[in-house]
């Protein structure tokens, strides 16, 4: 176990590139896996998470391999070409990769096991099993329709019109993704638009997907069955998720200005620059362009005086992994902040919304929580800190409260930090290479543990 250690700093300062986006990789690396020919894929996050997804692309035929200069090749099989396993596919702590890989496997004819670490497997599959049995996928799950699970793809796979009963891009993508292999039309219909990843990346891989928009914001979107696609390049976005935590160390702290490069700024996924502009962040954008049909451009920020503002529930899509490093804003923003919709907070990587608010009771922030709410009550200036905070294994939790740690009187303690290579291999020296003081504990120390 690697504890973490956050002290305060003044200034936050200087230029850096955050790794890929995690959920472009993922994606890359299956549509190329998917694809006759060679696929090309250049800022490919290099983080546990999407590690799992290269050993999974492989155990099932794909040739995946990482060049001198660091690009990954992938030289798929074709959509219903991927072989039978030969072994467990275990996606470690990768929600999202697990998830689309059901999509992946309903499409080939034959049978897979799945499972994941103690937190993937604690987490609900019975929501990709749902519309995946619809199709004619036979699945048999652990109690509860957790993981491990074992699941066989039909000869002959349905299309189907399915109303997804959650805003998860997770759930449209593992439909869509079958969908590739059954004739005809397949079609997810989200009352909240999510993040559209899946549509502008298969477009790129040469699939025909259609997305109309419905009276109230309801979007359909629809895959045609069976195209070729074909192996192409794809330069990922470096990581909105990611770029958040210097993003907010940077608007917190004293004084400084930050560049971030070449960061992913679709707008499905961008709801957080919203959110802190509208609580007063200085936030500029340069260079934007598009790679690989995602929007990108240069993030500028400056520290700046924040303020508490309402962020109403239909923004949660847009910002849904955001929350954590949301709430640390909030804490040292200037009076209330709620957010509302967030009931899916409770099944990610940890129940967050709890760890949220455990957390800064402990470094002495005014703190609500209802089933699917947050108010944090900031009071213009960094809350006491002072507290160890045990992540559960989860790495949004970690990075959130080491970045509440840059500012805190008392520095920040942080359990089992070594989660953070989950998403964001690197993060610690990146930090400090900007001024952040994150430092590792003593051995001796080390044993203390998950007690908060
Ligand atoms: C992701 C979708 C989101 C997000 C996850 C990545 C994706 O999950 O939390 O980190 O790449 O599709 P849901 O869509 O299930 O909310």
């Amino acid at each position: 176990m690697t504890n973490i250690v956050s002290h305060h700093i003044d200034r936050f300062q200087g230029e850096s590139r955050v790794p890929g986006d995690k959920s472009v990789s993922h994606r890359a690396l299956m549509f190329g896996a998917l694809s006759v020919g060679e696929t090309r894929i250049t800022g490919l996050l290099e983080g546990d998470d999407v590690l799992a997804t290269v050993l999974a692309m492989r155990r099932l035929g794909a040739e995946v391999t990482r060049l001198d200069d660091g690009t990954w090749q992938v030289f798929g099989c074709g959509i219903g070409g991927l072989a039978a396993p030969d072994d467990v596919i275990d996606m470690g702590n990768s929600g999202t990769g697990v998830r689309l890989l059901m999509g992946v496997i309903a499409g080939q004819p034959v049978t897979a096991v799945l499972t994941g670490d103690a937190s993937l497997r604690a987490r609900p599959m019975e929501r990709i099993m749902t519309p995946l049995r619809e199709m004619g996928v036979a699945f048999a799950a652990a109690e509860g329709g957790r993981l491990p699970l074992s699941m066989t793809g039909p000869a002959d796979l349905m299309p189907i019109d399915y109303p997804s009963p959650v805003a998860s891009a997770q759930i449209k993508s593992a439909v869509l993704l079958a969908g590739l292999a059954a004739p005809g039309e397949t079609t997810v219909i989200e009352a909240i638009a999510t993040r559209d990843h899946t549509e502008r990346l298969l477009r790129h891989f040469g699939a025909e997907v259609r997305t109309a928009t419905e009276a109230a914001g309801a979007q359909r979107i629809t895959v045609v069955g069976q195209p070729e696609l074909t192996g192409c390049a794809v330069r990922v976005p470096a990581d909105i998720s990611s770029a958040a935590f210097p993003l907010v160390a940077a608007l917190i702290a004293s004084e400084g200005e930050l560049r971030l490069p070449a960061v992913g700024t679709n707008p499905l996924r961008a709801g957080l620059l919203e959110t802190l502009t509208e609580m007063g962040a200085d936030i500029t954008r340069a260079n934007a362009t598009v790679a690989a049909g995602e929007p990108i451009a240069d993030l500028m920020v400056r520290a700046s005086k924040l303020r508490g503002v309402t962020v109403p529930a239909g923004r949660a899509a847009s910002m849904i992994d955001e929350y954590p490093i949301l709430a640390m804003a909030a804490a040292v923003a200037e009076g209330t902040t709620h957010m509302a919709g967030l009931a899916e907070l409770r099944v990610k990587e940890s129940d967050r919304l709890a760890l949220i608010v455990t957390g800064l009771k402990a470094c002495n922030v005014d703190v609500e929580e209802t089933e699917d709410s947050l108010t944090v009550h900031g009071t213009g200036a960094p809350p006491a800190g002072g507290a160890t905070i045990a992540s559960h294994h989860d790495h949004r939790i970690a990075m959130s409260f080491l970045v509440l740690g840059t500012v805190t009187a008392a520095p920040i303690r942080v359990t089992s930090a070594e989660t953070i290579s989950t998403s964001f291999p690197g993060f610690q020296d990146l930090m400090n290479g900007l001024g952040a003081d994150m430092r590792i504990e003593d051995d001796d120390k080390q044993d203390q543990g998950d007690s908060a």
